[in-house]
């Protein structure tokens, strides 16, 4: 089970920008209240914290004919429907595609390049195409989808849906294409969906199994159950960092694995936090991070620059292998390090970074991931989502909706000539007169 130590995000630890039993005071009601939303599933979004429980046998089959019949599989989505499943991916099968079949890629960003450089490396004649969009409408994916659709001849058997059971241009697709189809459940938002057919078929694929992640993601909710935040950890990470930001002005949070393998995770975190928090002026600035690299990139600025940020450390426990140093190099300055390995050395430089944080005053707390495994990974998706949701009743927002990011989407049908979009087509064209260009 993840750990998490908060000693350093409080006041007698590290003095005044530590959080103090005063402070935990000004939310009791709100967290009463928040408690109370998410138990009663008083809004549909909290539907995620029921997915453990899903019937995964088509997704599961699907997988299985994926995984024998494939040698690429070709993964077209993004934001919520790309972020989860390269989260699990790299996690849980870093190297795959050096290693094993199906080769895996993930197209989320429609950059040209990025299309040019897979399409080099597969063979069409294998590969299956998942197109993963919950709204069945998002403009990168459609693309994608409509690029992958002619360069495979118009046919249906190749490509896989992974859409809204009912609504969007992408179900009436499958439905009257024949296209095998996976649904995605309405109430869950995209960003909440990592433990759906979004993430889960993905898992599947690569051989790690649905199954673990979601008694992973179980066993985490059956410790979330309490209303006591001493009792709750998601809901104290939570508290946590919404009162570094009302409190504190501590409103930059950096989310730092110790983890190649968790980067991604990071970037998953971001994304969950920044689109469920971020709106009506309120919300806090997620930053991706990776230790050891950032101490050599970014530490000068967390320990001495602006005091507006909090540190998430994520230890690992076990890294499940371990490369000695060897003794070598004994008479010259680096011989110390001879006789150590590097899962000392990197466990070292995260316990000595959290140490000198704390001595300066700065803020952060370290969330210990006992191994990176399903089991793990399932535990820190709903750990994450569930403290997300809590901080969401904190601020006082709706955690599920993104109104700020429909409105670009808006902009870009009009550029695209999307019917019904050409006031927002004008809006743009009229923008450009008024930017001053200087040569
Ligand atoms: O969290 C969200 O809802 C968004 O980030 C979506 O995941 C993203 O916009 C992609 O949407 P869709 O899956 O509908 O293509």
């Amino acid at each position: 089970m993840l750990e998490i130590d908060y000693s350093n995000m409080m006041s007698d630890v590290i003095g005044e920008a530590g959080l103090t039993g005063e402070d935990f005071d000004t939310i009791e009601a709100g967290a009463r209240k928040a408690h109370e939303e998410i138990s009663g599933r008083k809004r549909p979004g909290f539907a995620f914290l029921d997915l453990p429980e899903q019937d995964v046998s088509a997704l599961k089959e699907m997988g299985g004919e994926v995984r024998e019949g494939s040698r690429y599989y070709l993964h077209l989505g993004i934001g919520g429907s790309a972020l989860g499943p390269r989260t699990i991916l790299e996690a849980l099968s870093p190297f795959l595609n050096y290693l094993r079949s199906p080769k895996v890629f993930i197209y989320d960003n429609v950059d040209p390049c990025t299309l040019e450089n897979i399409l080099s490396l597969v063979d069409l004649s294998r590969t299956a195409v998942n197109v993963v969009t919950k709204s069945g409408s998002t403009a990168e994916t459609m693309a994608s989808y409509m690029v992958m659709h002619e360069k495979l001849g118009g046919r249906t058997e190749p490509f896989l849906a992974t859409t809204d059971p009912e609504k969007g241009y992408l179900r009436k697709m499958a439905r009257d294409s024949g296209m095998r189809a996976l649904p995605v459940p309405p109430e869950v938002g995209g960003r909440y969906s990592v433990l759906t057919p979004v993430g889960l078929l993905l898992a599947e694929v690569i051989g790690v199994g649905a199954d673990a992640l979601l008694a992973g993601a179980r066993e985490m909710r059956e410790h979330c159950r309490e209303a006591d935040l001493e009792r709750n950890p998601a809901y104290l990470f939570g508290a946590m960092l919404y009162l570094m930001d009302a409190r504190k002005r501590r409103n930059i949070n950096v989310m730092l694995p110790y983890a190649d393998r968790l980067k991604p995770l990071s970037e998953w975190f971001c994304q969950l936090w920044a689109e469920s928090l971020g709106k009506e002026g309120k919300g806090s600035t997620p930053y991706p991070s990776l230790g050891t690299t950032d101490q050599h990139s970014q530490l000068q600025l967390w320990m001495q620059g602006p005091p507006d940020k909090v540190i998430t450390f994520l230890r690992i426990g076990d890294y499940g292998t371990d490369v000695p140093i060897p003794r070598v190099f004994e008479d010259t300055g680096f011989g110390y390090l001879g006789g150590h390995s590097l899962a000392e050395l990197i466990t070292a430089e995260e316990e000595s970074t959290e140490l000198c944080l704390a001595g300066n005053g700065r803020p952060n707390m370290t969330i210990t991931v006992p191994v990176v495994d399903a089991a793990h990974l399932g535990q820190l998706f709903l750990f994450f989502e569930l403290a997300t949701a809590f901080a969401g009743c904190l601020y006082g927002v709706n955690a599920f909706n993104q109104p700020g990011v429909e409105e670009g989407k808006n902009f870009t049908y009009g550029m695209m000539g999307r019917e019904g979009y050409g006031e927002k087509r004008a809006e743009v064209l009229e923008s450009r007169k008024k930017k001053v260009w200087k040569a």
